[in-house]
């Protein structure tokens, strides 16, 4: 899926490269992560308009640090190192990298001392926040470079190559925190790389569109829809190429949230002409999950039921289905390529219409696979998918089980249900949705004591949870007007059975996750 302008940003183990990738793509210019591996050669092939050499944890003289081929810096290609990248260039242009004297965190105030170039719009002189996080410093600019700013503790804060168009810059521009990182980043695609904002939803659409069609040719393709953003998108961008050879099929596990399998049938079935099968199997599930209360186990066999329902659903579509359609999204296929490439803790198995058996005869499809979600949103409202649908927040593969804490039946399931629904109906009535990445209730396994009237009782707890993320590898609690919490806590325990408290979760993540299970 080749634009015709992408700027290579290299993954040198910063927690901050994918904010890059996504400060290029909202400037409009197509961009891809890859590890710093890749050769010269490849890196000739994939004609980079300009590189990026993310910042990173290492030292540029620890044994194992990741490295750029010195060829790089020759190939007449922009390149901008951004913290370690920067102590890279300065190593591979054979300066001098220093520990700093303090590891210096968060904002500092650098001084511009060249108004031009990288710092275009910015007055010589002048001075501007950035966020620093770094242990090691270039002290001086090696031989053949100019100093373009600096601050209080970093001599070098950023510099350039006298003649060939290499930058460097010892803060981060990427993080919302350097209120100009934006300017700096834009001034290198688009003066510096001369860069063109080409990258639009609509162009998006056009070209995938096109390569499906040329792919599919014949037969059918398949996609299994969950209700979220990302099959959503992923079966419209597939059907505008292949119309009614595409058949999506929804498994109803029976924990969903209530009224998402009517909305996903009046959305595909009605507004979309799509042909849609729904599988209830509810029951099903219901009987693989009873008495189950370890969270890995219901992931396990929810998983597991999942892959089977839908296989068995597939099959009934007919012989002629060669392809099958999946929501994947770059943050799934960038950790994959990690540099370090090491195995990751495991902290939940993630459940998703992916994993299934590889001897299935299908070839995959997953048109989605260079966007973020924001971008994901955009495409959806390019192809005139319905708000409710583009808009909504994220849902688990495995649905309301992780969200029932202890052993689930159908019972639990309902009360969750009304207590959720009440949830998002107020947060929607009081403008709150859209501010929110992700908002959810919580079914506990314990009781307490409460007085109704007269009468004691002995009821569930639903705990609420809300969060602000960007991607939902961090994220914080959202912190609510307390008049609107106040409203949600009264209608739940009015309204639903059994339930006769409501908490707040106040945990970000990390330590929590944004899921108790
Ligand atoms: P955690 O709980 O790990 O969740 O902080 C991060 C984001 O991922 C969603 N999530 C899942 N999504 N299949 C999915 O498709 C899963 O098994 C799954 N588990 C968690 C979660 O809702 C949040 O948005």
């Amino acid at each position: 899926m080749s634009a015709t302008q992408r700027i290579l940003i290299m993954d040198l183990g910063a927690q901050y490269t994918q904010l890059i990738a996504r400060r290029v793509r909202e400037a409009h210019v197509y961009c891809e992560i890859h590890p710093p591996t890749r050769d010269i050669g490849w890196i000739r092939d994939f004609a980079p308009t300009g590189i990026i050499l993310s910042g990173g944890p290492s030292s540029v003289y620890d044994l194992d640090a990741p490295t750029a081929d010195p060829a790089l810096l020759e190939l007449g290609v922009p390149v901008l190192g951004i913290c370690y990248g920067m102590q890279l260039l300065a190593h591979l242009a054979g300066g001098e990298v220093r520990q700093a004297g303090e590891r210096e965190y968060g904002r500092a105030d650098i001084e511009i001392l060249k108004g031009e170039g990288l710092f275009e719009g910015f007055a010589t002189g002048s001075r501007t926040p950035v966020w620093m996080s770094h242990g090691d410093r270039v002290d001086v600019a090696p031989a053949g470079w100019e100093v373009l700013a600096r601050s209080a503790n970093t001599p070098v804060a950023a510099f350039r190559h006298r003649t060939k168009p290499l930058f460097g810059v010892q803060f981060h521009p990427e993080v919302v925190h350097t209120p100009r990182g934006p300017e700096i980043l834009q001034n290198f695609l688009f003066r510096i790389c001369g860069a063109r904002p080409d990258w639009t939803p609509g162009h998006f659409v056009e070209r995938t569109v096109r390569e499906i069609a040329d792919r599919v040719r014949t037969g059918r393709a398949i996609c299994g829809l969950s209700g979220g953003v990302d099959s959503a998108v992923a079966a419209a961008l597939v059907q505008r190429a292949i119309g009614r050879r595409l058949t999506c099929i929804l498994v109803d596990h029976g924990l969903l949230r209530r009224g998402e399998r009517e909305q996903v049938e009046r959305t595909f079935r009605g507004e979309l002409n799509t042909d849609l099968r729904v599988v209830d199997a509810s029951r099903r599930f219901l009987g693989e999950l009873a008495g189950i209360e370890d969270p890995e186990e219901k992931r396990r066999r929810i998983g597991h039921t999942f892959i089977d329902v839908f296989e068995e659903a597939a099959r009934e579509v007919g012989d002629d289905v060669g392809y099958l359609v999946q929501g994947t999204l770059y943050p799934d296929v960038i950790e994959s390529v990690s540099p370090r490439g090491g195995p990751s803790a495991t902290i939940k198995t993630h459940h998703n219409v992916g994993g299934l058996r590889p001897d299935l005869p299908f070839a995959l499809i997953e048109p989605l696979r260079e966007l973020f979600k924001d971008e994901v949103r955009q495409v959806g409202r390019e192809l005139g998918l319905p708000e409710d649908i583009v808009r909504r927040h994220p849902f688990p593969g495995p649905g309301l089980a992780v969200r029932i804490l202890g052993p689930v039946d159908e019972a639990r399931v309902s009360t969750l249900q009304q207590a959720d629904a009440i949830y998002l109906e107020e947060i929607r009535a009081a403008g709150l949705y859209d501010d929110i990445w992700q908002a959810f209730a919580v079914l506990l396994p314990v009781r307490s004591v409460g007085v109704m009237g007269d009468f004691r009782t002995y009821g569930n707890v639903v705990a609420l949870r809300a969060v602000t993320s960007q991607d939902g590898m961090t994220a914080d609690w959202y912190q609510f007007p307390h008049d609107v919490l106040g409203a949600i806590a009264t209608r739940i325990i009015n309204e639903v059975k059994d339930v006769n408290r409501v908490v707040y979760d106040v945990s970000s993540k990390p330590p929590a996750t944004i899921e108790w299970e």
